[in-house]
C-alpha cells in the first residue's frame, strides 16, 4: 500500500528500536573517552544533571511530536507547523545525522577491526604501550579502517533497505542483555585490578574546579548525543509508535537505560586505566587500549574479547540504522525518492564522509580546522553545535507553539500524567531547558564569559 506507514508492533518494539539508538558507542567508546578528557566526575555529575533537566524532557517532546505527526524530522514540523520556519530544525537534524553517522561508521569499523584482532589472539603478551601503538599504527593506516568501514555502512544500509523493524527486536531483546552481561564481567574484573581505586575515585569524587566551559558544553553535547537527541531521530521513531504506548515510561526506561550502561562503562575503563598506567584524556583510543590489557588479565578472556567487540559492533548498528532513517526518511517523505534509492543514495553519501574522516586520523591529519582534524570536527560540530541547538529548538517548539493542552492530549492516549508532572515538564521545555543550553552553548563556544 502507497504511503503506508509501519508501526512498532509491542511496547516492547518501541523500547527495543529506541533503547538500540541510544545504547551504542556513545556509552561505550565516546562517555568513557570525553569523561577522561574533561577531568572524570565533575563531568559526570553534570552530565546526570543534564540528563535529567534536559535530556529525559527533549525525548518525551520528540516521541509527542513525532507520534502526533507521524512524519519525518521535517515533515513533523511542516505538518504540526505549516509555512513556518520550524521545519528548518528538520533540515538540522538531517545534516547532523550526515556528520554523525560519517565518523561514527569509522569508530564501528575500528570495532569490528578489533573483534578480529581478538580473534587472532592479537592483544595476549602484549604491554599497555604496545596495545596503545597497535591502535595508533591501525587507525592511521589508510586502507585497513576504511574497508572495515565500508563494511559497516553496507551493513548499516543493508537493515535499513530491509525494514528496520525486523532487524531491531530480536538483535536488541538477545544481545543488549549479553552485552551488558559482558560489562558487568569487566566491571568485577576491573576493580579487582590492583590500584583500580584510583580509577574509581576519578569517575565518582568530583572536583569541580576542573571543569571548564568546553568541558559543561561537551557534557550538554553528548547528553544530546547519548539518547539519540537534537536531530530528530526520536522524532522519526516517535512516528512508528502506536497510540496505546505509554511515552512518558518509554522515555524514562530508556533514559535510564542508557545512562546505566554508560556508567557501567565507565566502570569497566577507569579502575583499569589506572591500574594500567594509561592517561585517562588519551582520546578516542581510551577504551581500544584500556580494555585488551582487561581481557588479558581475565579467564576467558580471549572469548570474553571477541564477544565484546562483536556485541559493541551490534551496538554501533542499532544506532547506526536510527541516524541513517533520518536521512532516508526525509528523502523518500520530502524528496519523493524510493524508499531503496533513498537508503543506497543516502549510505554512499556519508561512507564518502566518513572515508575523509577515517583519513584524517592518518594521511590528512596535517589538515586541521580549529585545531581539529575532521573526524574531530564532524563530531564537534554535530554533538556540540548542531544537538544542542536542535534541542534548543524542539523544547521551544513543545513548551511555547505546541503547548500544555496538546502535550497532555497525546501523552494521554497511553497513559494518564498527574497535574504537577505536567507543570514541571512544561516549565523544564520552556524556560530551563532553552536557557541553560543558550548559556551552555554561549559560553562553550567563548561567546560568554561566566
Ligand atoms: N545514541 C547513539 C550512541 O550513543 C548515537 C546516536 C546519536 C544515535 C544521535 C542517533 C542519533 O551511540
Amino acid at each position: 500500500m502507497k504511503n503506508k506507514r509501519a508501526e512498532f508492533s509491542s511496547t516492547f518494539g518501541v523500547i527495543a528500536a529506541a533503547a538500540g539508538s541510544a545504547v551504542g558507542l556513545g556509552n561505550i567508546w565516546k562517555f568513557p573517552y570525553i569523561t577522561g578528557v574533561y577531568g572524570g566526575a565533575a563531568f559526570l555529575f553534570v552530565y546526570l544533571g543534564f540528563i535529567l533537566a534536559i535530556g529525559l524532557p527533549v525525548m518525551l517532546s520528540e516521541f509527542i511530536i513525532g507520534r502526533k505527526s507521524r512524519k519525518n524530522a521535517f515533515g513533523a514540523f511542516k505538518k504540526l507547523a505549516p509555512k513556518s520556519l520550524w521545519q528548518f530544525v528538520g533540515i538540522l537534524g538531517v545534516g547532523a545525522a550526515f556528520m554523525i553517522l560519517a565518523f561514527y561508521g569509522v569508530v564501528a569499523g575500528w570495532s569490528i577491526e578489533y573483534m578480529f584482532s581478538a580473534a587472532m589472539d592479537g592483544f595476549s603478551d602484549k604491554s599497555p604501550d604496545q596495545l596503545g601503538s597497535m591502535f595508533g599504527t591501525f587507525i592511521e593506516s589508510p586502507l585497513k579502517p576504511v574497508f572495515f568501514q565500508l563494511i559497516f555502512m553496507v551493513l548499516t544500509g543493508a537493515i535499513v533497505i530491509v525494514g528496520i523493524k525486523d532487524g531491531i527486536e530480536k538483535n536488541v531483546k538477545i544481545l543488549m542483555p549479553i552485552l551488558v552481561v559482558i560489562i558487568i564481567v569487566l566491571d568485577i574484573r576491573a576493580i579487582t585490578l590492583p590500584g583500580a581505586k584510583e580509577g574509581l575515585k576519578f569517575l565518582f569524587h568530583p572536583d569541580f574546579s576542573k571543569l571548564t566551559g568546553e568541558g559543561v558544553l561537551s557534557a550538554l553535547g553528548h547528553a544530546f548525543f547519548s539518547l539519540s537527541l537534537g536531530m530528530g531521530t526520536l522524532i522519526t521513531y516517535g512516528s512508528y509508535i502506536d497510540n496505546k504506548n505509554n511515552l512518558l515510561r518509554t522515555a524514562v526506561q530508556v533514559t535510564t537505560a542508557d545512562t546505566m550502561i554508560a556508567i557501567l562503562a565507565g566502570v569497566a575503563i577507569f579502575p583499569a586505566v589506572f591500574a594500567f598506567g594509561i592517561e585517562p584524556s588519551s582520546g578516542p583510543g581510551l577504551v581500544f587500549i584500556t580494555l585488551p590489557n582487561v581481557f588479558q588479565q581475565m579467564p576467558g578472556g580471549y572469548i570474553f574479547s571477541i564477544l565484546f567487540f562483536l556485541l559493541l559492533t551490534v551496538a554501533a548498528l542499532t544506532s547506526s540504522i536510527s541516524i541513517l532513517e533520518v536521512v532516508v526518511a526525509y528523502f523518500h517523505e520530502e524528496l519523493k525518492m524510493k524508499r531503496k534509492v533513498a537508503t543506497v543514495f543516502a549510505t554512499i553519501l556519508i561512507a564518502l564522509l566518513g572515508i575523509i574522516c577515517s583519513l584524517s586520523m592518518g594521511i590528512f591529519k596535517d589538515y586541521l580546522f580549529f585545531d581539529l582534524n575532521f573526524f574531530d570536527l564532524m563530531d564537534w560540530i554535530s554533538a556540540n553545535l548542531l544537538l544542542p541547538l536542535g534541542g534548543l529548538f524542539i523544547s521551544l517548539f513543545i513548551g511555547w507553539k505546541f503547548g500544555r493542552k496538546k502535550v497532555r492530549a497525546e501523552i494521554e492516549k497511553g497513559g494518564s500524567i498527574s497535574e504537577l508532572f505536567l507543570s514541571t515538564f512544561m516549565f523544564l521545555v520552556k524556560i530551563v531547558a532553552p536557557i541553560a543550553i543558550a548559556i551552555v552553548f554561549l559560553s562553550g563556544i567563548g561567546l560568554l564569559k561566566i
